[in-house]
């Protein structure tokens, strides 16, 4: 479609969740194929793409910040592209591109394979050479060369077939589904990512031979929904037991299941397959059964708790975390205390903890206007609920000081001559050690707590006297 271009540098930088990140990668991959280098700081690069995050008011505030921090690079750079990607970029759409005119590019989530097309389009009409027209990108004139829209959400994208450009390390994250078939009337993910989409079992399986062919041990198996995952007739437990037995592969995790879709056959799997690790975060929400209702979660507190206590009897040690959202929409304080007692009755090793923010679109936001809970008392749940969390969490791993755990080395430690390692249960543990074993297993006793992490010592190895 156009004429030979310069080689060109791109940096993308992702806000948001797991899922998000593991875009970040693919559109890496897309555009390396597509003849980009990819850089890591936005001062060297042609095309800077900023990947965002919509589930709270928060996120999107942040990434306004950045994207007009960015702008001033364009100040010695004016042919430098600003594109906006991801379900930010698919909720506000065009009308991000009037709220920051200096943006050349909005890109939904389901339009990244398209990318290199979409720049080279941009790049042409820019430089005023012909240009063929591409199918869902919407143009926008402006004096600077146009604005490009490309927000279509498409049904069957899935990207199969394609790559994620992945940092090396032991642990990797394989996205098996994208968008949602629930309607949590809080969340915009549905509208901003559309419906559930899963890839075929067989490229999974594939994608995660070949990473550990690479050296990856650990797999987090990635989706919205993900135990809600199927493909023809093979269900998502199954699909762990395969990921889980695939030659060289140490420890799988999956993120974020739905409560209703932990099953017996799934228990069953995670209890007997050695691999699955002892960890599950579980996002529960709320603990009132009028505000869940009111949420469409589709469960009770009593069968959420009946899916802890199977997760619990089948994997005694299992390590369970969990998102709890405060102040929805008619929420009474009665109804918050509810949700301080599921915390004491189901004590989760760790809660993610949200005050309700308000998305535009989302069915949450046609309820009573009286309903809408005071800022200032939001805020002092918030903080009920993170002192009563945080003060489980630190006497469950109170409890735990003096166990010895597997542990899979990560990174480097805050202090010099520390590294930084996860046990199978998802837990973090600092000790002393040499960066060059980053990706290796070793054993180590748990000396100490802060309440959320561990320090500790490795057991089992030869201690090395310098002469
Ligand atoms: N307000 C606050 N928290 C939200 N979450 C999703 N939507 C909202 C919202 N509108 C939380 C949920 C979800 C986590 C990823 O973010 O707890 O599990
Ligand atoms: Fe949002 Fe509910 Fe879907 Fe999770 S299950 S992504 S909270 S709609």
């Amino acid at each position: 479609m156009s004429t030979q271009r310069p080689p060109a540098r791109a940096y993308v930088e992702t806000y948001g969740c797991q899922m998000n990140i593991s875009d970040g990668e693919l559109m890496e991959g897309i555009l390396e194929r597509g003849g980009y280098t990819i850089v890591d700081s936005p001062d060297a690069a042609d095309v800077v793409l900023v990947n965002t995050c919509a589930i709270r008011e928060h996120a999107e505030t942040r990434v306004l910040g950045r994207v007009s921090q960015l702008n001033g690079l364009k100040r010695d750079r004016p042919d430098m592209v600003i594109g906006v990607t991801g379900c930010m970029a698919q909720r506000m759409g065009e009308t991000l591109l009037d709220q920051a005119p200096y943006v050349d590019l909005v890109m939904g989530p389901d339009g990244y394979r398209t990318l290199p097309d979409v720049l080279a389009n941009l790049d042409d009409k820019r430089a005023g050479r012909t240009t063929t027209t591409i199918e869902d990108v919407v143009e926008r004139p402006r004096k600077r060369g146009p604005q490009l829209a490309v927000l279509q959400l498409d049904v069957d994208e899935n990207y199969q077939g394609l790559e994620q450009r992945r940092a090396d390390g032991p642990s990797a994250w394989v996205p098996i589904q994208r968008g949602c078939n629930h309607r949590c009337t809080y969340c915009i993910v549905p509208y901003v990512r559309g419906p559930e989409k899963n890839r075929a079992t067989d490229e999974i399986v594939a994608e995660v031979r070949g990473l550990a062919e690479q050296g990856v041990t650990e797999i987090t198996l990635l989706g919205q929904t993900v135990n809600s995952w199927s493909y023809d007739d093979v269900t998502f437990p199954r699909l762990l037991q395969r990921v889980g037995r695939v030659d060289g592969i140490r420890r799988v995790r999956y993120t974020s299941p739905h409560p209703n879709d932990v099953t017996d056959e799934l228990v069953e799997v995670m209890a007997t397959e050695p691999t699955v690790c002892a960890h599950l975060h579980l996002p529960a929400q709320a603990g009132n059964n009028r505000t869940l209702k009111r949420m469409l979660r589709r469960y009770t507190v009593e069968s959420l708790l009946e899916k802890i206590d199977l997760l619990r009897a089948a994997i005694p040690d299992i390590a369970l975390s969990t998102d709890i959202i405060v102040a929805f929409p008619g929420e009474t304080h009665e109804e918050f205390e509810d949700t301080l007692d599921l915390m004491r009755v189901a004590r989760f090793h760790e809660a993610y903890t949200y005050k309700y923010s308000l998305r535009d679109g989302t069915p949450a936001t046609r309820l009573p206007e009286e309903d809408f809970v005071d800022p200032d008392e939001a805020q002092a749940r918030l903080e009920e609920l993170i002192r009563v969390s945080r003060g489980i969490q630190a006497e469950i791993n109170e409890s735990e000081v003096g166990r010895v755990e597997d542990v899979l080395i990560e990174d480097e430690g805050r202090d010099p001559g520390q590294i930084r390692g996860r046990t199978e249960r998802n837990k973090v543990v600092v000790f002393d050690g040499d960066p060059s074993r980053i990706g290796a297993y070793t054993r180590v006793r748990l000396e100490r707590t802060t309440g959320s992490t561990f320090a500790g010592s490795e057991v089992g190895r030869p201690v090395t006297v310098s002469a």
